[in-house]
């Protein structure tokens, strides 16, 4: 499943993520600067915020209110309605061509 994460100098990394996995390990693995992942991906940490592009935020979904990734986000630097956590977000076939901005403050 390709996704495609945007750093906020504009640059632009495609990656291959198996499905199965999460938006976090599609950077990890790729080394996408700007996703630590430092709680190993259990919606502990909030380094893995990114914001989802607007025209995928109904596939992805939104952040659900009063969960625990809403939680963590409510403090994380510049949240947004599209802020969501990469861990959280499910690499199925559905998001094929998914886009995902990281944040400026995370570098
Ligand atoms: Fe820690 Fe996502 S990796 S909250």
């Amino acid at each position: 499943v390709k996704v495609t994460f945007v750093s906020s100098d504009g640059t632009r990394r495609a990656v291959d993520i198996a499905e199965g996995e999460t938006a976090r390990e599609a950077a990890l693995f790729n080394d996408v600067p700007g996703i630590d992942g430092d709680c190993g991906g259990v919606c502990a940490c909030a380094t893995c915020h990114v914001f989802v592009d607007p025209a995928w935020i109904d596939k992805v979904g939104r952040l659900a209110e009063g969960g625990a990734e809403a939680d963590l986000l409510q403090f994380a630097e510049g949240a947004n309605e599209y802020s969501r956590l990469a861990c959280q977000i499910p690499i199925e076939p559905l998001v094929e061509g998914l886009i995902l901005h990281v944040p400026e403050q995370q570098y």
